[in-house]
């Protein structure tokens, strides 16, 4: 029986006893068999149930009368409302106490996103003046779950994992690794567009970790992104102009006529004919798509861009001109850039420094010159040796090549240690057991995680250099 049928039963009497004695065995049912079902199946935080529960059992009496006093005005609409109203009402509480409660109180998120506590972590961050960005111990675990009104986590996906590092201003950081590693995770996390698990975030001085979606939003306009997919990336429906011209009117910055002024000379300043103004997406190529993803971004004159492979969808030729435009904003506009790829060869011509990640981890860290002439971490040489150059003797190249046996492991399970020590060549018992630490090794400015760095010798085995003409 609902708790419907109960109140209009009682029609008339709501203020009685007896409507308070025979509202409250449903409502009592609604609200504590859930408990009673998540403490048999051993929940161990049942207080925060409890507490929903009993916050339920208070609003409900409150939700009662003003569902009889519509229902007086005798509308023939309130009717069908009505009879709807507390039947959702009671399978909102249920699933509300279940699955809110259930996976809060076990751990520590819901399907309403992860606990910002978790973003509190004991992390002692070293802020140089000179860092635009600066993250410690940043983690992104996202939750495997199963079901729809009672969520069940399987697992944890660790996509990102204890990253620390820090991007100088008027920098290039190059962000490298196959696919899956995490490059677009880490970068989103950095700039809270998703929430950290946990971790420190100083964004140009100031620690945003914790900071809400309010404060954030002025600072949004000094962090922009540029998407992999020129295509995708555009509403079709709408023309370049006001397209490029969003942030600024998100921003509220100027006015209409300063905005379509600034969005003119921002078209001009990539090289797109501020007469398209009018133009819609799919009167361009994709190159010039790219352009004006690149032009909305820098219209609000960002301090940081994070480029999430920004042209890995482009034909070689046109990736060169994306890649020199970017080096130009970057020269002119002291821009600060965090420049994502899966290729090596894109990042080393753009970057000032390059991380290289494997699996959720920076495993080596290090200017491009040193990094592609001497890497340290066997899995920097074995994207290195992947890199074509030209070179007399294929057959030569191809006997020197580091091939990488087996598929990455799945990022739910990573493996223990050492996480690239199932696929490395150098493996020894030590990687499986014990983490190597990001530490300094070989040149100044080399941070590698390896408990056995590239030797000299290997290093010249497994980097193809172009023969000397
Ligand atoms: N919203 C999400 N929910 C669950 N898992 C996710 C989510 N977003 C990313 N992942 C997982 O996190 C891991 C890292 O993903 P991410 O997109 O950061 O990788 P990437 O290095 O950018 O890969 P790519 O080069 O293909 O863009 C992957 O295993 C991915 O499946
Ligand atoms: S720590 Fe061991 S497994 Fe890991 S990269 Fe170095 S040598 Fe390979
Ligand atoms: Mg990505």
């Amino acid at each position: 029986m609902t708790l419907w049928a109960v109140l209009t039963s009682f029609k008339g009497r709501i203020n009685r006893l007896d409507y308070w004695i025979k509202g409250a065995i449903p409502l009592g049912f609604v609200v504590l068999a859930p408990v009673v079902v998540l403490t048999i199946f051993g929940h161990d935080d049942a207080a925060l149930v409890v507490f929903g529960a009993l916050a339920l059992a208070a609003l409900w009496p409150m939700l009662a009368v003003t569902v009889k006093r519509l229902h007086d005005r005798d509308h023939p609409g309130w009717h069908l409302a009505l009879q709807l109203f507390p039947v959702f009402g009671q399978a909102f509480a249920i699933w509300l106490i279940a699955d809110v409660g259930f996976l809060k109180g076990t751990y520590g998120r819901n399907r309403f996103g992860d606990d910002p506590s978790g973003a509190f972590a004991d992390v002692v961050l070293e802020v140089s003046p000179d860092a635009l960005i600066t993250v410690g111990g940043l983690t992104k675990y996202f939750a495997l779950t199963r079901g729809v009104l009672v969520s069940h986590e399987l697992g944890q996906v660790h996509a990102v994992d204890d990253v620390s590092l820090e991007v100088k201003r008027g920098e290039t950081l190059g962000l490298v690794g196959e696919t899956g590693c995490g490059k677009s995770t880490l970068a989103r996390v950095v700039t809270r567009l998703i929430e950290p698990t946990s971790g420190r975030i100083v964004f140009d001085g100031k620690d945003i970790t914790a900071w809400s979606r309010r404060q954030l939003r002025p600072l949004r306009r000094d962090m922009q992104i540029i998407l992999q997919d020129p295509y995708s990336a555009l509403n079709p429906r709408r023309p370049v102009g006001a397209i490029i011209g969003e942030p600024l009117r998100i921003h509220k910055l100027g006015s209409k006529k300063e905005r379509r002024a600034r969005v003119r000379e921002v078209m001009e300043f990539v090289g797109l004919n501020p007469e398209h103004y009018n133009r819609f997406p799919y009167e361009f190529s994709g190159g010039q798509r790219q352009r004006i993803g690149v032009a909305r971004a820098i219209v609000t004159k960002p301090k940081l861009i994070l480029a999430d492979e920004p042209v890995s969808a482009l034909d070689v030729s046109i990736q060169a001109q994306v890649l020199n435009l970017l080096e130009d904003l970057r020269d002119e506009m002291g821009l600060t850039l965090l420049f994502i790829a899966h290729d090596l060869s894109v990042v080393r011509h753009v970057s000032d420094r390059i991380a290289v990640m494997y699996l959720g981890k920076i495993v080596e860290l290090a200017p491009p010159e040193t990094l592609c002439s001497h890497p340290k971490h066997p899995y920097s040489g074995a994207l290195l040796s992947a890199v074509p150059v030209a070179t007399a003797d294929a057959e030569e190249a191809r006997s020197r090549r580091i091939i990488l046996h087996g598929d990455p492991p799945s990022p739910v399970e990573p493996p223990s240690g050492c996480r690239f020590h199932t696929r490395c060549p150098k493996a020894q018992p030590l990687c499986s057991e014990v983490e190597p630490p990001l530490a300094a090794k070989g040149l100044p400015e080399q941070f590698a995680a390896c408990h056995f760095p590239l030797t000299e010798e290997e290093i010249e085995r497994a980097i193809l250099r172009p023969r000397e003409s």
